[in-house]
């Protein structure tokens, strides 16, 4: 059997020299310096649009609505990248910007739109009206076959159809497919469930695009495992929040290193405005106040408004306002606490490290010879 490293993953005109994407973290966790680094070592960098007017405008000290900032992220991405490629993640829960967060993406050159937290099912819609549509790769977010089918139908009526999926399991960091903590832990939905889904409906389909496993790889054996079932490649977060490069302030890196394993919660009752579970460090000042019912409800951001509502607006019961907890914790929310969310891996990192020395680590498989830990590059059969 020969042997070779790990194979790159091509989505559409892009090659992704290591099959990892570094998924997008809002608001602001995924910054253009952490996706510019993933990028730079051969990852794809993936941005998050999410509040991208205030964010850029600040950085850049002159206003920007919402699509030039999202264009011009990308643009500070990629210079840093050396060429390698940036994605831009756009949550459907994000209405008010979600169709100039699309077109200012591909303004700015992106290579690829990743979309979920609800189903982009209007995505190829918005993409035919710019003329790079071509050149962007598609890839919605689904965590079930069901929610597949649903869009390759959609889509199919569009004349397009994703360019690859990304399968997030119930481990991962921010929201989360289901609304029930029993649906999150039910074995039946554990990520490699979901992949088998997935595939299956791509068969029926006839449809051969990477299918990329998401929430909870944590280390190469992981990355080796996903690909062996099947899949072309990995989406990780929680890592990477734990980098230099990253977003995150010093306070969210450090509960990062220190955490434990019961300090990361599904909120829920009260959770996200998105209806979703939303995975959380307990020790977010903003979640406690959130749990003892101290912060008044007020939402004066307005990214998740639909139609004018949030459930957050009026009523601090159910639902308490994620965006102004999001923003806090990178400074743009000035009399707000943090608020942190997190994969349930996160009890796992015991430092904050480099983005070169994380994508070297996740390149190199480590072995048992005679009791001695070895590092290894990767070596896959092919
Ligand atoms: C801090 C944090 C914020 C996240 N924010 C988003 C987001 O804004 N949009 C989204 O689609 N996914 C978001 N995710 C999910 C990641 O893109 C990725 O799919 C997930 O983290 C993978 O699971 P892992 O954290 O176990 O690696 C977030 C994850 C984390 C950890």
């Amino acid at each position: 059997m020969s042997m070779a490293e790990l194979p790159p993953l091509i989505i559409r005109k892009t090659i992704i020299r290591v099959p990892i994407i570094q998924g997008g973290m809002g608001i602001g966790l995924s910054s253009y310096t952490l996706a510019g680094a993933v990028a730079s070592e051969g990852g794809m960098g993936v941005l998050s649009s999410a509040a991208l007017d205030r964010i850029v405008s600040d950085r850049h000290g002159r206003k920007m609505n919402h699509r030039e900032a999202a264009a011009q992220d990308v643009i500070d991405a990629k210079n840093i990248s050396n060429d390698g490629p940036i994605g831009m993640n756009i949550m459907v829960a994000v209405m008010n910007t979600y169709e100039d967060s699309v077109l200012g993406s591909m303004d700015g050159g992106v290579d690829a739109i990743i979309s979920g937290a609800g189903l982009p099912m209007a995505l190829p819609e918005i993409v035919k009206l710019h003329p790079r549509a071509d050149e962007v790769a598609l890839i919605p977010i689904v965590s079930s076959g069901r929610a597949t089918e649903v869009i390759f139908k959609r889509w199919s009526r569009s004349g397009r159809l994703p360019d690859a999926l990304v399968v997030e399991g119930p481990l991962a960091g921010g929201h989360i497919a289901w609304r029930e903590q029993e649906q999150a832990e039910d074995p039946a939905n554990k990520l490699e469930n979901l992949l088998k889904e997935v595939l299956e409906v791509c068969k029926s389909w006839n449809l051969n695009i990477p299918v990329i496993a998401a929430g909870g790889v944590y280390t190469y054996e992981d990355i080796k495992h996903y690909i062996q079932l099947g899949c072309s490649g990995v989406q990780m977060g929680t890592r990477f929040l734990a980098t230099h490069e990253s977003g995150a302030n010093n306070e969210y890196k450090q509960l990062l290193v220190d955490c434990q394993e019961d300090d990361i919660e599904l909120a829920n009752k009260p959770g996200s405005p998105c209806g979703m579970l939303f995975r959380v460090l307990k020790q977010s000042p903003f979640y406690q106040d959130a749990l003892n019912f101290a912060r008044a409800p007020k939402c004066d951001k307005g990214y998740l408004l639909n139609k004018g509502n949030c459930s957050a607006k009026n009523e601090n019961d159910k639902a308490f306002c994620i965006c102004n907890g999001l923003l806090a914790s990178i400074k743009l929310a000035p009399n707000e606490k943090n608020l942190y969310t997190v994969g349930q891996t996160a009890y796992r990192i015991k430092k904050i490290m480099s983005v070169k020395d994380l994508m070297n680590e996740l390149k190199t498989a480590t072995i048992l010879i005679s009791n001695k830990l070895m590092i290894a590059p990767i070596e896959m059969p092919v």
